[in-house]
């Protein structure tokens, strides 16, 4: 089967991004490209190179898996550049999928890139970076929901409040 491109911004990568992309790895035989955004009109918690590091970590024991940033063009672009035939997504709820929907059209009207959705595992399916990240410097655990490089990493950085 084709190329895959798994977008995000993973900001940090947690535990329900690792499921899909580990997933995604196994349908895709040519392998998965995790993208990492970039953006500068957006604010990010952490900055890009740091964002690609923890990723590459997070990966660096599992075959067909590589990691690159995205840089601030299209996904439609960037998939068509790197001859991916689809983008894959991962789907928590139905709100997932009405925001979803339409950018899947999109992306497959500017280069013809099918969007694969799949269904999130419902034990991750309260996760998001901004959560993990509102509950952590407030001085929550959120030790169950990343890996343990990325703990470490947010704890080095001072992003681990202690309540
Ligand atoms: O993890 P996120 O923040 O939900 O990821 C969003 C992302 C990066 C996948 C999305 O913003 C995106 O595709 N950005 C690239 C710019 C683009 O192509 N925009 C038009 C989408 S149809």
């Amino acid at each position: 089967m084709t190329l895959a491109v798994c977008p995000g911004s993973f900001d940090p990568i947690h535990n329900g991004h690792i499921e899909i992309i580990a997933r995604a790895a196994k349908i895709f035989s040519e392998g998965v490209i995790v993208a990492v955004a970039h953006n500068p009109q957006k604010t990010f918690r952490l900055p890009l190179e740091e964002r690609v590091a923890m990723v590459q970590e997070v990966f660096s024991w599992l075959d067909g898996i590589t990691v690159e940033p995205m840089g601030a063009g299209l996904l439609a672009e960037f998939a068509r550049s790197r001859g991916a035939g689809a983008v894959v997504k991962g789907l928590r709820d139905d709100r997932d999928y009405l925001y979803e929907a339409p950018m899947a059209t999109m992306n497959r009207n500017l280069a013809g890139v099918e969007t694969v959705f799949l269904a999130g595992d419902p034990k991750h399916g309260h996760l998001s970076s901004s959560l993990i990240m509102e509950v952590a410097s407030l001085g929550g655990d959120v030790s169950d929901y990343l890996p343990r490089s990325v703990h470490r990493h947010l704890l080095e950085q001072g992003l681990l409040g202690h309540g």
